[in-house]
C-alpha cells in the first residue's frame, strides 16, 4: 500500500512543479500582455474613446513634473497575481461580451454606458479601500500641502472617507453622479473636483 501512494505523491509533486515552472510565467506574461495601455486602449472602440480623451491626456497623472505616469492598470488593478489574473478574466470576458454586443464605435451609445459603468467603478474603489491610489500616494508623507488640504486628509482618515468619495472624476472626463449614486456611495459633494481641463494645466 504504501509504495504506490509514495509514488503518485512524488509524481504529482514533480508535475506541479513542472505545471508551476511553465504556469507561473505564462499567467505574468498574460496579465502583463493584457495590462498594457496599448491593449487596453486600443483592442476595442469603447476604450479607445478613454484612452484618446483629452481630459485623461492633459491629466496631471499623465502630465505632470515628476513624469510619473499612472496608467490603467495602476488604477484598475490589483497588485499580486492571483487576484489580478482573476480581474483580467472576469472583467476581461465582461467587457468582450459588452463589446460584441453594442456598438461603441458611436460616442453616444459609449456614453449612455458610461454612467453605470463610472457608478460601478467607484462602488469597487471604495469597497477596496481605494488600494490602488494608496500603492503610490502615501497621504502621511505629502509635503507642501496647503494646511486645509492636511487637515481634509486627517478627517478623512479619522472618519473612514475612502480616496474616491472625495476625489471622483479624477482624470477621465467628469460624469455627474446620480441622485441616487450620490447617496449610495455617500460622496462628498464639497471636493467635487472637475476633471482638470487642458487650460488649467501647467
Ligand atoms: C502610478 C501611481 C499613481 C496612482 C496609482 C495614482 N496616482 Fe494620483 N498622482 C500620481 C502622480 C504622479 C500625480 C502627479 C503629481 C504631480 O503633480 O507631480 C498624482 C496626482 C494626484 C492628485 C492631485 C492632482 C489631481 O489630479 O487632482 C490627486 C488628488 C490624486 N493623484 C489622487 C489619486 C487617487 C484618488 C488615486 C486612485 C484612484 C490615484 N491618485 C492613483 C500618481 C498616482
Ligand atoms: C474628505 C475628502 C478627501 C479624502 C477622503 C481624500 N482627499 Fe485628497 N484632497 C482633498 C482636498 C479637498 C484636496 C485639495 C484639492 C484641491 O485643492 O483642489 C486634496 C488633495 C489631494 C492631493 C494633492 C495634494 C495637494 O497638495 O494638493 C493628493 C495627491 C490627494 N489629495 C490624494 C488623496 C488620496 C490618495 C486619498 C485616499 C488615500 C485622498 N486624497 C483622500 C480631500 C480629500
Ligand atoms: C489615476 C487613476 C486612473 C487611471 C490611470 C485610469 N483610470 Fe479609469 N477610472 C478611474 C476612476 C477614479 C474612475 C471612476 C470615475 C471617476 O473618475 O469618478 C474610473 C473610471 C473608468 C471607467 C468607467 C467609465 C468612466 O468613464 O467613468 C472606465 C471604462 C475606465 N476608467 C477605464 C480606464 C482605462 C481604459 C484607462 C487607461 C487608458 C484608465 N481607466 C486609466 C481612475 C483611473
Amino acid at each position: 500500500m504504501k509504495k504506490p501512494l509514495r509514488k503518485i505523491t512524488w509524481g504529482s509533486l514533480i508535475i506541479g512543479f513542472a505545471l508551476g515552472v511553465f504556469l507561473v510565467p505564462a499567467t505574468i506574461t498574460f496579465n502583463h500582455f493584457t495590462s498594457t495601455e496599448d491593449f487596453c486602449g486600443n483592442s476595442c472602440h469603447a476604450m479607445s474613446w478613454v484612452i484618446n480623451d483629452p481630459s485623461y491626456i492633459n491629466s496631471s497623472h499623465r502630465k505632470n513634473g515628476s513624469g510619473v505616469v499612472a496608467t490603467c492598470k495602476d488604477c484598475h488593478l490589483p497588485n499580486d497575481l492571483l487576484r489580478e489574473t482573476w480581474a483580467h478574466i472576469r472583467d476581461g470576458s465582461r467587457d468582450l461580451i459588452a463589446s460584441l454586443s453594442n456598438d461603441f464605435s458611436e460616442k453616444q451609445t459609449w456614453e449612455a454606458r458610461r454612467q453605470a459603468l463610472t457608478y460601478e467603478v467607484r462602488k469597487k474603489m471604495i469597497a477596496d479601500n481605494s488600494e490602488s491610489c494608496s500603492s503610490c500616494h502615501q497621504l502621511a508623507f505629502l509635503e507642501n500641502t496647503k494646511e486645509r488640504v492636511g487637515r481634509q486628509h486627517e478627517l478623512a482618515n479619522r472618519n473612514n472617507v475612502k480616496c474616491i468619495q472625495c476625489h471622483f472624476n479624477l482624470v477621465h472626463s467628469p460624469v455627474k453622479p446620480s441622485v441616487f449614486d450620490r447617496e449610495d456611495l455617500k460622496l462628498l459633494p464639497n471636493y467635487e473636483r472637475v476633471s482638470v481641463a487642458p487650460a488649467n494645466q501647467q
